[in-house]
Parts: structure tokens; sequence; C-alpha cells
């Protein structure tokens, strides 16, 4: 979900409006705002943003210069007006925002619903609101400590009181939020592209911080109320980054800056051909003591560890586990003292994510994250960072974030591989130097857009696709697989290409859809015999192959080329013309690209 909060000088409504378009792509099942005019007036709807701000209209606004809004991913209760935030307490004089989950709101409601308190809604927010009202003694700060002292769970709140109209209190827990300072007037938003309009500097709160925003002031208060400083952030990229500059989609965008992030992401980290990875604390000495490698995450950032296994495992000899971060947290894994977690997260905000850090923290392991958000949560909990330069990635499926996840991948993978022996540094050479072509070649790859829009046509209205490699064409199919079925809904697994006649073959009929990603050289002619295996099934394949090896045209139905580069280094390559692919069969099948049903990008709760 995503939050924000305005006070100043200007009307609220359509700073909020404004704003909560720019956190959309945290949820967008409902939205709504609470602003005060004379009194809080509440507007809230099912739908998109859109809905909201034609509601909005047609009340002819909403006047007020303080307010709260919030753009909705359910989780308790379905998507419905009453459902949607900000939640109101019996008698209207609190409103609130929240993202998270209240773990404990159904005992809370219980012991509100005996002192008299009726619940319009079915989420765990209203609950908030209720006991804010509860709890109200005159003092926004005061009612709110005790608040924090009873829910359980994780939160970012707003809250807004009829009897207080200049002023806002916020606070988090385990979901993001951070403070915008402006002149005049202040505001708190889960993120960054809801402020950029009016301001880029920022403060970023800790875990049960307390904000007291004004028009003319913000304090920051610990749970004793003794008074915080902090630092003040400043965004370093610039609002265009936000936009969609032309395009029609920020996917598209999005996939057309990867040869920009990709290049951003190692460039500074290539230096002479030797690898410089930031100041990241890691001695040779640290490198060659580690035991195992334990990489997590979810989604498509976990496939970017699946690449990360096999690269690493080969240059490094590394034994490398990849874990989904709710599997892991829930498994009570077994971690020795000189094993190190790497986290990969676009947003640094996975709730998931950000609790199996945590887990393994506890533990004592060593922490190293890769995150695309600077000074977001897992950032700032981890021991070590390396950014993936990448830029703010709107679109829900992610494309430059992956593939920046993943030229970290590479890098790591050939620095440990250096520290541990198994490397040269003339094999280091040789191999960064091939990696700086990939921008390059992303590029060429990029001007295949027409050629994979009229396959896209041609396949929009399958029901089943299915994606196979072996190696690391295996990562990427569960990649390109995702990007099919999250964006255009079709369905769509990914199969390690040896496994699929072990089942799976028995769903392939006439016509299936399957690509075939053969890029491994070891492993090609394996591929072409599988390739064959599916065809004879009456399959109809796409195969991706690497150019010169022309021999799979005679199996296949239709080859795309990548340009000829080391096996490992595929990856980066292949999940090209698979997003483009996926976007071209979601437009045809007239899907919202950005904004795939039931999904969110930033998912922070768990
Ligand atoms: C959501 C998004 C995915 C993303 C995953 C992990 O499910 O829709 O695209 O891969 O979260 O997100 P993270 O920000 O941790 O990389």
């Amino acid at each position: 979900c995503g939050i924000v909060g305005y006070i100043g000088k200007n009307e609220a409504a359509p700073v909020l409006i404004k704003g909560l378009k720019k956190l959309e792509y945290r949820g967008y099942d409902s939205a709504g705002i609470a602003v005060f005019g004379d009194g809080i007036h509440v507007v809230k709807t099912k739908g998109r943003l859109a809905d909201l701000d034609a509601k909005v209209q047609t009340m002819g606004g909403v006047e007020g210069h303080v307010g709260i809004g919030h753009t909705r991913w359910a989780t308790h209760g379905a998507p419905s007006d009453v459902n949607s935030h900000p939640h109101t307490s019996m008698n209207g004089r609190i409103s609130v925002v929240h993202n998270g989950i209240i773990e404990n709101y159904l005992q809370l409601k219980a012991e509100l619903e005996e002192k008299g308190y009726v619940f319009a809604s079915e989420t765990d927010t209203e609950v908030v609101a209720q006991l804010f009202d509860y709890y109200y003694d005159g003092d926004m700060v005061d009612t709110l400590i005790r608040v924090i002292g009873r829910i359980r769970g994780s939160y970012a709140l707003g809250i807004l009181c009829s009897e207080k109209p200049d002023e806002i209190v916020a606070v988090r827990k385990d979901s993001p939020m951070l403070v915008g300072i402006g002149k005049n007037e202040n505001f708190i938003a889960s993120d960054i592209p809801a402020l950029l309009e009016y301001t880029k500097d920022y403060y970023l709160l800790n875990d049960n911080e307390i904000v007291v925003l004004k028009k003319d002031g913000i304090t920051i208060l610990d749970l004793d109320k003794n008074e915080i400083k902090k630092d003040i952030y400043n965004v370093t990229w610039d609002i265009s980054a936000a936009e969609k500059g032309g395009y029609d989609y920020f996917m598209m965008k999005e996939i057309m800056e990867q040869p920009k992030a990709f290049k951003a992401t190692i460039s500074p980290r290539i230096v002479d051909g030797e690898i410089k990875l930031d100041n990241i604390k890691y001695t040779d000495e640290d490198i060659k003591n580690i035991n195992r490698i334990h990489i997590i995450a979810c989604g498509s950032a976990w496939h970017a560890a699946i690449v990360g296994k096999y690269v690493i495992e080969d240059y490094a000899r590394i034994p490398v586990e990849v874990d989904l971060a709710s599997e892991f947290r829930y498994r009570n894994p077994i971690l020795d003292k000189n094993d190190i977690c790497i986290i990969i997260s676009q947003s640094g905000e996975t709730a998931d994510t950000l609790a199996a850090l945590r887990e393994a923290k506890r533990q004592g392991i060593r922490i190293l994250a890769i995150v695309n958000v600077v000074g977001s949560s897992i950032a700032r909990e981890s021991d070590d960072v390396l950014y993936t330069w990448a830029g703010p990635e709107i679109a829900v499926a992610t494309t430059k974030g992956y593939s920046t996840q993943v030229a970290l991948m590479y890098l790591l993978a050939m620095k440990f591989g250096q520290a541990r022996g198994y490397l040269s540094a003339e094999e280091v050479k040789k191999l960064t130097a091939e990696l700086e072509l990939v921008p390059g070649y992303i590029e060429k790859l990029l001007t295949m857009d027409e050629e994979l829009k009229e396959l896209a046509k041609a396949h929009a209205h399958a029901n089943d696709v299915f994606v196979i490699g072996r190696g690391i064409d295996y990562a990427v199919a569960l990649e390109g697989s995702l990007k099919l079925k999250e964006i255009s809904y079709i369905h769509s697994e990914a199969y390690a290409a040896g496994e699929l006649k072990h089942g799976t073959i028995s769903l392939i009929e006439e016509g299936t859809l399957v690509v075939a990603i053969a890029t491994q050289d070891p492993l090609y002619e394996k591929l072409v015999s599988n390739v064959k295996e599916v065809k004879a099934r009456g399959a109809y394949v796409v195969a991706i192959a690497k150019e010169g090896n022309t021999e799979i045209a005679e199996v296949a139905d239709k080859v795309i080329y990548i340009p000829q580069i080391n096996d490992k280094f595929t990856a980066s390559l292949n999940v090209i013309p698979m997003q483009i692919f996926s976007y071209y069969v979601a437009i045809e099948r007239g899907c919202d690209v950005d904004m795939p049903r039931n999904l969110a990008k930033s998912v922070t709760v768990e």
C-alpha cells in the first residue's frame, strides 16, 4: 500500500491525489483521502486513483490544507469502498491511513466492541482508528504512544484528528515511510516519487519513531518523547526519472533503460580490469573463509539469486543455497558462523525479505545486501550494501531491477573467484572486458522490438506456455516465464529442459508454445534434442540461441539470436526478448501492463 500525508499552504486534496498516483505501483485496488476543512471529510472508493480523482471532482473538490491519503493492496477485507482507507473512528474524530498488518486486531476489535465501538469495515486498520479514539486525551503523541503499546505487527500510520487541525502524527514499524521537508508545507510518504514534485529533502525514519508534522515544523520523537535529530537526505535523481517520458508504459521505458542501468551498475566497479566493490568490508581472507553463501530474496530477485548460484559456484567454488525469503525465515535454517547471507531486493522493503535478513542477523551471520532503493530498510540493516544503480523502477513487473541484480551477481562471483584463487587477475580482466560489452548487446536486442511484437500478436491467445532451458538458461526461463504470466495472465511454466520428460511433457499438445533457451554451449545439443521431443508432440517452438548456432533453426519454428558471449553472461541477454515478448502479449490482450491485477510492486506485508 502507499501512504501520503500533507500539511501546508496549499490545498491538500490535489497534493494527496498526485502523490498517491506516484505510489500506485504499491497497490491499486482502492484509494482514499481524508482532508480537514470544516471537520474531516473522507472520500474513498474501490478502484484506481483515477476513480478517486473522478469522485473528488464530482464533489467539486474537497477543501482543506491538511490531509492523509492511501492507495491499497488488499490484505484484510476485499477491495471495496468501505474497506478502503482512510478509516475513521465511529464518532468521526480520528482518521487513519495504514500500510502493514495489525496482527492482534481481532483481539483489540473484540475489546473495543465490548466498550461499545461499532465497526464499519473488515479491516485491521479500523481498529487503529477506534483504539486511537478510545485513548485520545487531547495529546496526539501521548495517544499514539499508548496505541503503539497495544498494537502488534507492521505499520506505517498517518493519523488525523478533527480536534487538531494543525497537525498529523505518524509512525512506522517494519513498513516504509519517509518525511518530506518543504517550505511552509511538510509531507509524509511511503516512497520518494510522491514527494518529488515538491521537495528533494527528506528524513528517513527508524522503527517506532514518531513524527509530528506541522505546516512549519517537523518533530521526530522516540517512544519516551525525546526529540531525535535526523540527517537530511537529498534525492539524487530528477523527477523525469519517475515519469513515463513518452512511452505508453513504465515497463517499456524501463526495458529500454537497461543498457544504461547495467552500465551504471558495473562501470564504477570495474577499474582497469579489476573489480572494486565500493567500500564493502570483505578482505580476501574473509572471502577465503566463507563456508557457504545463502542468497535470499522474493520474486524476480529470487530468480537473480538463482543466476547467482550458478555463477558463484562455478567461478568461486563456494556452495550457494538460494532461498525464498518466506521459506527461509520459518524453516529453522542451518547457518554456520562462516556463512554469509546475500539479500537481494529492488525495493529494499519487501517484508519477508527484511524478516529473513533479521533472522540471519539474529544468528550472527554477516549480511551483504543488493538493493536498488538507497536508504531502504534492507540497505540500512545490512552489514554491507551494493546498490544496483537502476534508478527508480515503477512498473510492477521488474526489468532493469532484475538485470542490474544479475550484473552484481557476476561481479561478486568474479571477485570471490579471484580472491579464492580460482580466477587469475588476467582471467578477471578478460571477463570484465566481456561484461562491459553487455550493455551494447542489450541495445542491439532492443532493436528486435517489431519482430517480437509480431511474434506476440501470433501467440497472444495461447493458453499455456512452457519456457525451458538448462543451467543458467533455466534460471532465465524462470524469470521469462514469470514476466509473461504476471502481466498477460497466460499460464506459463518454466522447466529445466531435462526434467520436462518426467511429467510436464504430457501437457504439450498441438500448437502449445514452448520457448527453448539454448545458449549454454556444452548443453546446446541436449537442448536441440529437447526441442525435437516437444516438436514431436506438436509444440510450436521459439528458440533463443547464440548467433551462428543455426542448427536449431532446423528443428525450431522460430529462432531469436543473441550475440555470441560467454555462457555465464547470456542471462543478461536472454531475458531481454522474453521481457519484450511478454510486454506485447500483454498489450495485445488489453492488460494494464504497469499494474497487473492482484499484484503490487513493493510487498510490505508478510
Ligand atoms: C513483488 C514484485 C516483484 C518483485 C518482488 C520482490 O512481488 O511484484 O516484481 O520481484 O516483489 O521485490 P523486491 O523489491 O524485494 O525485489
